[in-house]
């Protein structure tokens, strides 16, 4: 049997890089540290954290001293204006991408225009970038909003182009003078690209990641789309031999959030429980791709 992983399966860039953050924040700080949630959506992760002193608050009004640290959602403008007023330590890791989007809220918002944000409206990037986009800002999610005649559109950073585009076709009818800015980022679309064409090509799909990750529920609602069974695991202990009965090909992705240590632990954990060696050269090169965290 043959087990082939996705190339973009696991952390995007703007999470590896909130999760170093975190990292390095723990090894370096004598002071409590704390982030606004969790800092992923994987619990594996988050606890690792907390066992190197690292907590995950709701509330940042409880929080008296120490660091605080942004995750790659970014956070509204006037919770980060209340941690500074508090004279606390703050460590940004918002994804770039994510204060790029945030940047183009604040311009358009400048302009004059009622900004527009295509996206979830309780995700945690659409309420922070409301705070950038001004108070006559309206989020789009599938249902109609009051529109005026002079907007700023732009997008969460994981929305589908086709989302995207279905929004702007929405509002140009009602718009007579309208800035577009597209936020998107690319390697959601790369990553559920891959995994359906993964999916096609395998007999069983294998999801990783958190039950928490909508990213990762994406993936494995994209697979079960192109008709393959698919299995969602957080970790390689819910992993089931009869699952890979009569298999010829198994696929495996993962979700944003998801490190590339619990991919390496689910393949090896599928290669025991199928007896499949990992000498194949295919195999062995996309599982190679996939980077360390
Ligand atoms: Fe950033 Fe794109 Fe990931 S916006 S957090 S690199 S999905």
């Amino acid at each position: 049997m043959k087990i082939e992983v996705a190339k973009y399966a696991g952390f995007c860039f703007g999470v590896k890089r909130a999760v170093q953050l975190a990292f390095e924040t723990a090894r370096d700080s004598r002071n409590p540290v704390y982030t606004l949630g969790p800092i992923i959506h994987n619990p594996e992760v988050v606890a690792e954290l907390e066992r190197r002193g690292v907590k995950a608050v709701a509330d940042p009004r409880g929080i008296r001293a120490g660091t605080v640290i942004i995750r790659s959602h970014g956070v509204h403008p006037d919770v980060i204006a209340a941690l500074q007023k508090r004279g606390l330590r703050i460590i940004d890791a918002t994804c770039p991408f994510v204060t790029k989007a945030q940047r183009a809220a604040a311009e358009l918002r400048d302009e004059g225009r009622q900004v527009i944000i295509v996206g979830e409206p309780h995700h945690p990037e659409v309420v922070a970038l409301k705070g950038y986009a001004g108070p006559d800002s309206v989020i789009f999610n599938d249902q109609p909003v009051p529109i005026k005649p002079r907007i700023g559109v732009l997008s969460q950073t994981t929305v589908s182009e086709d989302d995207f585009v279905t929004a702007l076709l929405a509002f140009g009818k009602r718009a007579t003078d309208i800035h577009i800015f597209n936020t998107i980022c690319n390697a959601t679309q790369i990553r559920q690209r891959e995994t359906m064409e993964l999916a096609k090509r395998s007999d069983v799909m294998i999801v990783v990641g958190g039950r928490n990750s909508a990213n990762t529920s994406r993936l494995a609602e994209l697979c079960k789309k192109v008709g393959k069974p698919t299995r969602s695991v957080e970790t390689e202990r819910e992993l089931r031999a009869a699952w890979f009965k009569g298999a010829c090909k198994v696929g495996v992705t993962a979700g944003a959030s998801t490190p590339a240590a619990t991919v390496r632990r689910v393949v090896k954990r599928i290669r025991e429980l199928t007896n499949t060696n990992a000498g194949d050269r295919e195999r062995r090169r996309s599982f190679d791709r996939l980077p360390n965290h």
